[in-house]
């Protein structure tokens, strides 16, 4: 007998893992492999990260990011993804110019990829009130504060939120002001761990970590996580394996055999009838 597969996760699962302090795992993902990876690995939610402008696409920022191709990674990661609670990030200039915009951009990370809720980063007013829309369209929404990429040229570049006293009072307001738009969970990312122990308790909703020390859970890009990102990485990074240097070491260990001819051998083709090789031959004889 095949035991009964697990229930998805909910956003009613993921306040009742807040309620016993059951720590939420979530990791992004931005294909069906890297879906699948995350899927069996029994993680509870994936986000589909805006990160994957840098990490899958090469733009050097994840402004540069389109919809259509957000959507192309989503859709793939819903392939992948059973019991997962999928998020989808949207991208930067598709929610920005209006609420009516905002909804319209996360129906289409519900509708066209699967998407069991959508990420908005930021708390300024007109945040609070994309958020707002795109909860009462139906849509669960995780909000995002601290270090918010999107609009890390506002900020000063990519550095840590809530070090200095107006920055963490900041924080707080902005923490407390997505919990009341409406949002069901929030990341903060790269602030620090003190600051964040602060507004916790006036958290209802599950707040999920990165580089802001300990949560209701936690967050790492995927192929942070594997060893698969080159060059600098995030003070808040913790990587598990090294899978970018298995992927290159392997794809070199075929060139070499390419190269020396030792594949492919005899095992990694097709065995031809005898008739074949004949009427092969004689095809051949009747074009020369
Ligand atoms: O895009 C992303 O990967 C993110 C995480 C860093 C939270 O937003």
């Amino acid at each position: 007998m095949t035991a009964a597969p697990a229930a998805p996760v909910t956003t009613t699962r993921l306040a009742e893992m807040k309620a016993a302090g059951e720590p939420i795992v979530m990791v992004t993902a931005y294909d069906y492999p890297s879906a699948r990876a995350a899927e069996r690995a029994g993680v509870d939610m994936v986000l589909v990260g805006d990160s994957g402008a840098q990490v899958v696409l090469g733009y050097d920022s994840t402004v540069r990011v389109s919809t259509d191709e957000m959507l192309t990674l989503a859709a793939a990661v819903r392939r992948g993804t059973q019991r997962a609670f999928v998020v989808c990030d949207v991208p930067f200039g598709s929610t920005e110019v209006s609420d009516e915009q905002a909804v319209t951009t996360a129906l289409r990370f519900v509708r066209e990829a699967g998407g069991d809720a959508v990420k908005l980063e930021g708390a300024s007013a007109a945040r609070l009130s994309r958020i707002r829309a795109v909860v009462a369209a139906g849509i669960p929404v995780v909000g995002h504060v601290g270090l918010t990429p999107q609009t890390a040229v506002a900020l000063g570049g990519l550095r840590a939120q809530g070090r200095d006293a107006d920055s963490a009072a900041r924080f707080v307001r902005e923490a407390l002001a997505v919990q009341e738009a409406g949002a069901f969970a929030l990341v903060v990312e790269a602030v620090p761990a003190e600051v964040v122990a602060v507004v916790r308790p006036a958290l209802r909703i599950p707040v999920i970590g990165i580089g802001a020390g300990p949560a209701d859970g936690q967050v790492l890009v995927f192929h942070d996580v594997l060893g698969i990102t080159e060059g600098r990485v995030a003070k808040f990074v913790k990587a598990y394996a090294a899978v970018g240097d298995a992927m290159s070491d392997g794809v070199a260990a075929y060139a070499a055999e390419v190269r020396s001819g030792v594949f492919p051998a005899a095992e990694h083709g097709y065995a031809a009838r005898p008739e074949a090789v004949a009427a092969a031959e004689a095809e051949l004889a009747r074009h020369s």
